[in-house]
């Protein structure tokens, strides 16, 4: 087919959407089938590999359940899943220029589960969960540094062997997991551990798609947080350990410089919450800015 032909294909495919109702769907499959049409003549795809391709899919698709979203593991590994992170919160005027900026978002990841226990400030999260005790605690406040009091956080780990509650049976129990509300002053504060490093899946084929592309296949260590307050863009984000291996290749591409903390070592003794602790210890500090609810 020459070169004319080529290009009125991909416009023959995009004319024939052109009764498509929602304005919205024609702008996404139209551009989809302008930008795969443009992918398969810049790397001249051949019939192998567009069918090597497909049948990646295909198994994509056959290995996915419910606890294994292999294609949300697939669109994390090529960084989609940042990029959609990164606009919503750009369209939601968090990165607004202007007084200082909302906390970065990331990633969520597929080990959230709705429903985590409201706790008291400084309860400890981290009880009988495998890891080093860590002493979290900060601000919440909004973009202008005005504390906000009552503002909810979610906060998840894994463990300190890099696992997750949901991993560790089928029948799994809540562990580090809590639901905490900011003082008056928008201080928080709880126990829990430090998280380690963790690998994604990777029996299946984006294992299979990250090693024949050698590529690492970690995350770097990390606690997550939600964080919300009305009349405030709910925040979505992790805070990463300085230090942790992988810290620099993160295999969802979800570590933001502004997102690391040093976990600072401490010797056994009175904590600055004032409990007694018989082993070492480490104590992270990290302040949270909610960007205001659009008008
Ligand atoms: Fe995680």
């Amino acid at each position: 087919m020459s070169e004319y032909n080529q290009e009125r294909l991909t416009q023959d495919v995009v004319d024939a959407f052109e009764n498509t109702a929602n304005p919205r769907l024609r702008l996404l499959m139209t551009s989809l089938v302008k930008h795969i049409h443009a992918f398969a003549r810049e790397v001249d795809l051949t019939p192998e590999e567009w069918m090597a391709g497909l049948q990646f899919l295909n198994a994509t698709g056959q290995i996915s359940t419910e606890q294994r979203p292999e294609f949300i593991l697939l669109s994390d590994t090529l960084g989609l899943s940042m990029m959609i992170v990164s606009l919503a919160q750009a369209r939601a005027g968090g990165n607004a220029k202007g007084a200082t900026e909302a906390t970065e978002a990331t990633v969520e990841g597929p080990f959230y589960w709705a429903g985590a226990p409201d706790l008291a400030l400084g309860t400890d999260i981290g009880e009988g969960v495998p890891g080093e005790p860590t002493f979290y605690m900060g601000r919440v406040t909004d973009t202008d540094g005005k504390p906000l009091a009552g503002a909810l956080l979610d906060v998840w780990s894994g463990d300190g062997d890099g696992k997750y509650d949901v991993q560790l049976s089928a029948e799994p129990t809540m562990k580090a997991r809590g639901r905490f509300r900011t003082d008056a002053e928008g201080r928080y504060w709880f126990w829990s551990i430090r998280p380690n490093y963790y690998p994604v899946p990777d029996d299946g084929p984006v294992g299979d798609m990250l090693r024949a592309t050698n590529r690492n296949i970690n995350r770097p260590g990390h606690i997550h947080m939600q964080v919300s307050a009305p009349g405030h863009v709910k925040l979505t984000t992790h805070v990463f350990v300085a230090g942790s291996p992988y810290i620099d290749e993160d295999v969802v591409f979800g570590k933001r410089d502004s997102l690391v903390v040093d976990f600072d070592k401490h010797a056994p003794g009175k904590a600055v919450d004032g409990r007694e602790m018989k082993q070492p210890y480490h104590s992270a500090s990290f302040d949270f800015r909610l960007a205001p609810t659009p008008a």
